[in-house]
């Protein structure tokens, strides 16, 4: 019988592309979104990819009654993916309480679900957010955390703790917790069927880069040029979203293998490379073909001058590495967009 994982968050940008890959991998998918930052149509496109339709169940995870009226329908979950958060920076800064409430108490309801419902295994997505501007590049999980930036930032570093105080009392009973630390997730599905749709004018450089390609948007805004880096715009490790979805396969098959060193792990996951957002954007013009209408303009407040990740641990001790070039990836973004636009 294949092992059944509860993905939260799973019709969400990474979510969905990580049940694809669980999928294909031989695991028995279950979602649970809320669909607060997503499209039920989701599940059809995973499911016109795979061939396999996954469970679907709608609510949030917030609440109580209905995450355990969720476990003792499902009592065959042997691991938990959690992406269920909200993810805008800004926003965050405005409306603390509902990332706090929304991000931590979701991460609790499950953990408690976890003990009441025998539960051991938990993969959940952190961020590089939690090293803020670090002080020496590249980035390892030595690496000090830094005074997070933003409330959502904060939600991170919080969650991490949690877990390891979680995993730690509950040790004897074999509770596992693993965060992955994502660098900048870019890019959509090979078959343009799944992929990243931010609600209104998106914040994320690769978003707002296929818009203004497709007419959406009349031009890019480059924040700043005057950075202390070659080209004097910002360096950021920028991860392909299925190299992305596979080190969560990999990182369920270590927990259900019991292959883990420790019952609470983390680790980076990028490329290993910086790239600038002027590099980005001539990749983007070399492999689409596509002229961008971009200007330079002032920095964003609040943005980090450089960051990439030394990913040797995830390569050495989760046996994954991201293999897409950039090119490819901001083609698969192109398409996604052209998708969804109907742009032949
Ligand atoms: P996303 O918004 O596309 O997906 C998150 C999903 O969670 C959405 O479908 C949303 O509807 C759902 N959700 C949110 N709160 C919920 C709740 N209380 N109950 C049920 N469902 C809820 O975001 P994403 O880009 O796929 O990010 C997934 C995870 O990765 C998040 O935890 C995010 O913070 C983290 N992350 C993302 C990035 C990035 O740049 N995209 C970088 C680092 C970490
Ligand atoms: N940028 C532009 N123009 C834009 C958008 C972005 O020049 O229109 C620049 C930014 O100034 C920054 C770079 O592109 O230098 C990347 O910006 P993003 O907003 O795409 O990504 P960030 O690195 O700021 O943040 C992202 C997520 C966070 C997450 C972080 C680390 O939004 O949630 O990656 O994973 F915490």
């Amino acid at each position: 019988m294949a092992k059944q994982i509860l993905v939260t968050g799973g019709t969400g940008f990474i979510g969905s592309h990580t049940v694809v890959e669980l999928q294909q991998a031989g695991y028995d998918v279950v979602i649970v979104d809320n669909l607060c930052n997503s499209k039920i149509e989701t599940v059809d496109n995973i499911e016109k990819i795979t061939g396999i339709r996954p469970q679907f169940e709608c609510f949030d995870l917030t609440d109580v009654e209905k995450i355990n009226a969720f476990f003792k329908k499902y009592t065959s979950i042997e691991a938990i993916i959690h992406f269920a958060a909200l993810k805008a920076v800004g926003e965050s800064v405005y409306k603390p309480l509902e990332y706090y409430r929304n991000n931590l108490n979701s991460l609790m309801n499950l953990l408690d679900c976890m003990k009441t419902y025998g539960v051991k295994n938990l993969v959940f997505s952190s961020s590089c957010t939690v090293y803020g501007q670090p002080d020496k590049l590249p980035v390892t999980e030595n690496t000090p955390r830094k005074p997070a930036e933003s409330p959502y930032g904060n939600t991170k570093a919080i969650a991490e703790d949690i877990m390891r105080d979680y995993a730690k009392a509950n040790a004897e009973i074999g509770i596992n917790c693993l965060a992955l630390r994502y660098f900048n997730p870019i890019g959509a599905h090979p078959s343009a069927l799944i992929g990243e749709s931010p609600v209104g004018i998106p914040n994320n450089l690769v978003p707002y880069i296929t818009q203004t390609a497709a007419g959406v948007r009349e031009q890019l805004s480059i924040f700043g040029d005057d950075y202390n880096t070659p080209d004097g715009t910002c360096i950021r490790d920028f991860i392909n979203v299925v190299d992305l979805a596979k080190a969560h396969v990999v990182a369920i098959d270590r927990l259900l293998s019991k292959k883990n060193k420790a019952n609470y792990e983390y680790f980076n996951i990028g490329t290993g490379s910086g790239v600038s957002v002027m590099e980005l954007v001539k990749a983007f013009e070399k492999s689409t073909g596509v002229k961008l209408n971009y200007k330079i303009v002032g920095r964003r407040e609040g943005d980090i001058e450089k960051i990439w990740a030394d990913t040797s641990l995830a390569n050495n001790e989760l046996g994954w590495k991201a293999e897409a070039t950039i090119e490819d990836t901001l083609l698969f973004s192109w398409n996604w967009e052209k998708n969804c636009r109907g742009i032949k």
